[in-house]
């Protein structure tokens, strides 16, 4: 990891129109910066607009507010050659590496169509000699590439898709949940290979998952996310140090240690309530409906993002000093 930011995204917002006049904010002013060469967990349970803000920092979705800087160019003003050049940049692995590879194609055809798209190793050998090597790399054969992706393993699929995505050497790749349709015993696999890759190519990642338990070995930073919303950020080691945010809190009791006497003594923070609607969200602190520590400022003031220890984001109430009262009301929870 450096100390240069490769992405910075500040404010960014993407609601979506939904029925009539209702609009759904996927993801609601939120800001943070990635450093070129690390690897930058997104987690947060299903539904809060992780893969949204994947899809918006690729350009893939317009934003409604805020902007996207990678390499000093704002994603959502770049020119067309400069779309072109981005889009080389930055590339995408997807969950289901199945659904995201075509069924008709040879696995040769499935990893040199980013190449075609943009005419780079133009004679045809020289292509097939790139595919061959990018087997090589992700821990396949050349052997494998005039096969078709349905004899694969689904670990083997998603190293299809990783050769795939590097492709055209990109700098940034955004992995949406790229272990997690996978068994336990081959996502070890993949993320070897993935770090891996960042060492010989100094790729930096987005990776995104719905749970901390892997993540935490994966990422130098992690961001914590709830319901289109940014609650914390830090470092990984700090984070599961000294999580601030309860529902960060909440989402680490729920990782099961593998000690049998330590997970015993596990004292385990339970969320009750139900999941609100991005459409209609909890006025003031998103979370507060689920919180247990809910006060009379929840429910009014939107608590701010604020850098409490260095390196270390939090957008909660019992952080901020200007609020006096922080008595719990159980009225404000739960509801
Ligand atoms: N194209 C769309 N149109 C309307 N609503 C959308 C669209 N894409 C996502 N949403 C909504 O935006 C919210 C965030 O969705 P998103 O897919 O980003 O969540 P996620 O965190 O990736 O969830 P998961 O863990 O299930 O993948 C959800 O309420 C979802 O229903
Ligand atoms: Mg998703």
């Amino acid at each position: 990891m450096t100390n240069e930011k490769i992405l910075k995204v500040n404010h960014l917002k993407k609601y979506f129109e939904v029925g009539k006049n209702e609009t759904l904010k996927a993801v609601d002013n939120v800001s943070f910066e990635i450093f070129k060469g690390e690897t930058f967990g997104l987690v947060g349970e299903s539904g809060c607009g992780k893969s949204t803000i994947g899809r918006t920092i690729m350009g893939l979705y317009n934003r409604t507010g805020g902007e996207v800087i990678f390499d000093g160019d704002n994603v959502h003003e770049l020119t067309d050659k400069d779309k072109f050049a981005f889009h080389r940049s930055m590339q995408m692995i997807f969950q289901d590496p199945y659904a995201s590879l075509n069924p008709r194609s040879t696995v040769k055809e499935v990893i040199a169509e980013p190449m075609e798209i943009h005419g780079i190793y133009k004679d045809k050998k020289e292509r097939l000699e790139r595919v061959y090597e990018l087997l090589e790399e992700v821990g396949l054969s050349r052997d494998h590439a005039n096969r078709y992706p349905h004899e694969f393993s689904g670990g083997q699929r998603q190293r299809i898709g990783i050769a795939r995505a590097l492709a055209l050497d990109p700098a940034f790749i955004v992995a949406d949940e790229p272990i997690s349709a996978l068994d336990v015993s081959v996502q070890a696999q993949v993320v070897n290979l993935l770090r891996k890759l960042q060492k010989e190519k100094g790729l930096t990642y987005l990776f995104i998952a719905h749970d901390l338990s892997m993540v935490k070995h994966i990422s130098d930073r992690i961001g914590v996310m709830y319901l289109g919303n940014m609650v914390e950020l830090t470092e990984s080691n700090q984070l599961y140090k000294k999580p601030l945010h309860p529902y960060t809190q909440a989402l680490l009791s729920a990782i099961p240690i593998p000690d049998p006497d330590l997970e015993e003594k596990r004292e385990r923070m339970i969320l009750e309530g139900e999941l609100p609607s991005p459409i209609n969200p909890p006025t003031g602190c998103v979370f507060r409906t689920r919180c247990p520590f809910a006060m009379k400022a929840c429910a009014s003031v939107t608590p701010k993002w604020q850098e409490v220890e260095d390196n270390h984001f939090v957008a909660c109430h019992l952080y901020n000093d200007e609020i006096k009262d922080k008595t719990p009301v159980k009225e404000l929870a739960y509801q």
